[in-house]
């Protein structure tokens, strides 16, 4: 039996997505935004996307300065990830508030690592696109980089737990390796 799932939650059938933290900063101001609505988008360039409301506090700051990091998360991190998702970062110092640290990226000029994150995809704004209520924004990877003993081809997924978003307050992780 199947049952119907109100279109309002639709996409929770889907949005068991990995689960990122964006960093950003403009003049004096950095700030973190929690993202679940993520994608890959090509190989050669290297792109990526995010998904993310025009009304964003962090979604102006990747304006002005036409940078994010895509920082990756473990377990961990989720109270600083929950924190970053439920707060704006308009009145609020989110990198004060908990204390993770903003540090210098590899290749961009303006937005910050968050150094206690395992991995960091540095972009600049490529292009966006209006999606409903959304905006996607495309990002060129200009430098990748992860934590050495985590990641080797892909996470070693015996050696840390990444965050995936069911909705709301709901979360998973990763748990075992499957080799096909
Ligand atoms: C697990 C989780 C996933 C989220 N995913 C998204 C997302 O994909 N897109 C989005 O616009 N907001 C998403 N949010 C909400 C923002 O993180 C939240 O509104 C945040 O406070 C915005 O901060 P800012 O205004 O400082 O940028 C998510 C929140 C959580 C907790």
């Amino acid at each position: 039996m199947k049952i119907d799932i109100p279109l309002n939650k639709a996409n929770r059938l889907i949005n068991s997505g990995q689960v990122i933290m964006v960093s950003s900063a403009y003049e004096k101001r950095a700030s973190i935004i929690t993202l679940a609505w993520n994608m890959p988008l090509s190989h050669n360039p290297p792109l990526m996307a995010i998904c993310l409301t025009k009304k964003r506090f962090t979604y102006e700051l990747m304006k002005r300065s036409g940078e994010f990091v895509v920082n990756v998360p473990s377990t961990d991190l989720i109270d600083e990830m929950w924190y970053c998702g439920t707060h704006s970062g308009r009145d609020i110092d989110k990198f004060k508030e908990t204390d993770l640290t903003a540090q210098r990226a590899n290749k961009l000029t303006t937005a910050p690592i968050i150094k206690e994150c395992i991995g960091h995809l540095e972009c600049r704004i490529k292009d966006e696109k209006d999606a409903g209520d959304h905006v996607i924004v495309i990002g060129d990877i200009i430098h990748a980089s992860a934590e050495k003993a985590l990641f080797d081809e892909r996470w070693l997924v015996d050696k840390v737990k990444l965050i995936y978003h069911l909705g709301d307050k709901f979360f998973t992780t990763s748990e075992k390796e499957i080799v096909k």
